[in-house]
């Protein structure tokens, strides 16, 4: 229950144990077709450049900025959290001037101030942001920001790292240029493979950039000779097979249980948490109506040391929360409800190990009344 890598069902290690063919095989190929397909569905998409970058989520954030951004490009980076700072890493070591669009960790991205960053910047080419901020566990409002991208004339890059399959992600809908996404999280896969989405217009840009993608590995044009449609794949690097074949079970998994299901889940499993967790006296730092279901960031109770109660939940619950990252760090917890592990049982034990642990170090919190509460919310 931290924030990622999160539980990995048994399917899905038993795909990821299968015996490893040749990633040009003909069945291999077939899978890879199966697996893009699945993934504009877990987007909400038909972009046709919809597929696996073979790394992390960082790479797949690398590739949107390596791909779209180019020496002396003005990019508006918005950060409210540790992610959007990464973005900002990213369109400098670009070339390009970031132009910073900051809101208070444990917030939203704020609509009124990008709008002002974008009327003030009408030679800006993008606009990037973090759907779902791991760090703080606030949902922006990806609708409205893609929507004031497109009237401005810009592209957007969306990190969707932690909101994939946990809460409502809809490429098409919102007009999302280039998306980015991790398999760790609400997919419940292995690390190691970043989910991308690009549109039309985002490939048109890359075809007609003015100078050649710096990283040879994730240029695009070359990529898309093995991911692309069509018989022909030739060999770029040799793909994550087996990592791959966990990728299809962790995607037939999702399309068994149905999108909107699995975000009902997450937002059910989040809202009895938070039931348990307030009436334990235990808040929370984002907002009610901004908070993502599957990431809780909550404020550590008064005198209490964060880490220790984390090495205790460890040790004899063999249970995992998250600390606090970047500015963060110490004052509040991040516990995970991600995918396979956004269950009844695993909130349950939770707030039970919660209150026994804080109970023995006489920590400011009531107790006997958390799970009630979260029972409730179940009933
Ligand atoms: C919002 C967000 N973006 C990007 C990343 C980077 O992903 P990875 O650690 O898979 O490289 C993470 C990882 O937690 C994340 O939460």
């Amino acid at each position: 229950m931290g924030p990622g890598p999160s539980d990995v069902s048994l399917r899905v290690l038993e795909a990821l144990s299968r015996p490893t063919i040749g990633h040009l095989d003909p069945r291999f190929v077939e899978m890879m077709e199966e697996v893009k397909g699945m993934l504009q569905y877990a987007f909400q998409t038909k972009n046709a450049m919809t597929m696996p970058v073979s790394a992390p989520g960082s790479a797949g954030m690398e590739s949107c900025f390596a791909n779209l951004v180019e020496a002396g490009d003005k990019v508006i980076v918005c950060q409210n959290g540790v992610f959007g700072g990464r973005m900002k890493e990213n369109v400098i070591r670009c070339g390009a001037e970031a132009i910073m669009v900051e809101d208070e960790w444990g917030t939203v991205v704020d609509p009124a101030k990008v709008k002002e960053a974008l009327e003030a910047n009408p030679d800006a080419s993008i606009l990037a942001f973090v759907h779902a901020e791991t760090s703080t566990g606030a949902q922006s409002d990806a609708a409205t920001l893609c929507k004031l991208a497109q009237d401005h004339g810009c592209l957007s890059i969306v990190d969707a790292v932690t909101s994939l399959g946990g809460t409502p992600v809809k490429v098409d809908e919102w007009g999302a240029d280039a998306i980015y996404s991790g398999t760790q999280k609400c997919l419940s896969c292995v690390p190691g493979l970043s989910p991308v989405s690009f549109s039309d217009r985002a490939l048109e840009v890359i075809r007609n950039r003015k100078s050649p993608v710096q990283s040879w590995f994730l240029d695009l044009n070359l990529v898309m000779g093995y991911w692309g449609s069509g018989a022909q794949r030739t060999y770029h690097h040799t793909a994550p097979v087996n990592s791959l074949y966990a990728l299809h079970e962790s995607l037939r998994i999702l399309q068994e249980e149905g999108l909107e299901n699995a975000w009902a889940r997450h937002e059910k499993n989040h809202l009895a948490l938070k039931a348990g967790l307030e009436a334990m006296g235990i808040g929370f730092i984002v907002k009610e109506g901004d908070c993502l279901p599957q990431l809780n960031a909550v404020t550590v109770p008064e005198g209490v040391d964060e880490a220790a109660v984390r090495k205790a939940l460890l040790e004899d619950f063999n249970l995992e929360i998250g600390a606090g990252l970047g500015a963060l760090a110490g004052k509040v917890w991040r516990i995970g409800l991600m995918g396979h592990a956004s269950n009844q049982k695993n909130v349950m034990l939770c707030l039970s190990a919660l209150e026994a642990v804080l109970g023995q170090m006489k920590a400011p919190i009531t107790k006997g009344v958390a799970l009630d509460a979260a029972m409730a919310v179940y009933a």
